[in-house]
């Protein structure tokens, strides 16, 4: 296989992409881990799409000796802390999350030291030096249930998603001191133009990821995470659905339910396709092809870092 490893990948063809993927895969004893929000393309190829939680316990458990995350940073970075083990490598290394970049460490951890008695939850969409800064992570799948199980005299302060943290004030009851952060692309949703397409289409369902701001939320028939909206679209009798969230998961969702009609979230600006992540649109099927060639960009951590942020990532899990 000389011939494809002396040439750019971007000179294959889509179909000799596949192939040599699924080849390099096997030769390397790679489990292929992506994210609803990927490309279809890269979707397809992958050994389990799930959402964060799923992921991680895919990573945590997997007997391969390569772990390509097609997903971003703080996913892959994720993996490498609950099975230092493995390889962990990663399409693009710059796959950020805005959402992560919104919560710095230095100031976070000024934040934290002003309010010594809480109990810090972080939203799993953080880099390893929140995590290591936390008593315990969450996703959006497991949140309510990872909340419960704090004593509820314990003041609790969540980070870093806003909008996640106000949703699960209001659905718990629970009061929480917020970091202010969010995602860019969860915050750019249109009000106006989601009850537009619902006037168009009156019998479509709204649902959304509770990383959506409240005024889009209100309006929600359902909100979960990306897994949970994909099991609604599924078991519920509707056969029209406005999906707010990144436009990536209409992949699986088409794929579970060709027959139901699935319409993505309309942004402010018309003329933007910003319900896609910039971060994890950074993954193509040729970077995805070179990761596996060369074995590289890899995921690496300093050990004690890696240990801090290991102990609230295991606690999310037992507690799950
Ligand atoms: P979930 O897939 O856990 O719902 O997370 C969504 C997300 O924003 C990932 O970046
Ligand atoms: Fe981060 Fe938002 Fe992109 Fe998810 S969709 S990776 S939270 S920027």
């Amino acid at each position: 296989m000389a011939f494809f490893e002396e040439n750019t990948a971007e000179a294959l063809p889509p179909q000799d992409l596949v192939t040599e993927i699924t080849r390099l895969k096997k030769a390397r004893n790679a489990v292929i881990l992506a994210h609803f929000y990927q490309e279809s393309e890269i979707q397809d190829l992958a050994d389990h799409v799930e959402d964060s939680l799923g992921l991680a316990r895919r990573a945590q458990t997997t007997d391969a000796d390569v772990i390509v995350f097609a997903g971003v940073h703080f996913m892959a970075e994720t993996a490498k802390i609950l099975n230092p083990t493995k390889k962990v490598v990663i399409p693009d290394l710059a796959a950020g999350c805005s959402l992560a970049d919104s919560c710095p460490p230095d100031e976070f951890g000024k934040f934290k030291i002003s309010h010594p008695n809480h109990f810090v939850v972080s939203y799993i969409n953080c880099t390893a030096e929140i995590k290591a800064m936390s008593d315990v992570i969450c996703t959006s799948s497991n949140a309510e249930k990872i909340l419960s199980q704090i004593p509820e005299n314990r003041p609790v302060l969540f980070a870093p998603d806003r909008n996640l943290g106000r949703y699960l004030m209001e659905k718990t009851g629970r009061n929480m001191l917020l970091w202010d952060g969010s995602c860019m692309v969860h915050d750019i949703f249109s009000e106006k133009r989601i009850l537009q397409l619902k006037t168009k289409h009156p019998a479509a369902k709204i649902i959304a990821h509770p990383e959506c701001e409240e005024k889009i939320l209100q309006h929600a028939d359902f909100i979960g995470s990306t897994s949970k909206l994909l099991n609604y679209v599924e078991s519920d009798a509707s056969n029209e659905f406005i999906v707010v969230t990144e436009s990536g998961i209409l992949h699986q969702m088409q794929k579970k339910v060709p027959h139901k009609t699935l319409l993505a979230g309309p942004p402010e600006d018309a003329s933007c396709a910003c319900n896609e992540c910039p971060h994890m649109r950074l993954n193509t099927l040729e970077k995805l092809y070179l990761c596996l060639r060369d074995l590289s960009p890899e995921i690496t951590m300093d050990e004690g870092l890696r240990l801090s942020a290991l102990r609230p990532l295991e606690r999310m899990l037992e507690w799950s």
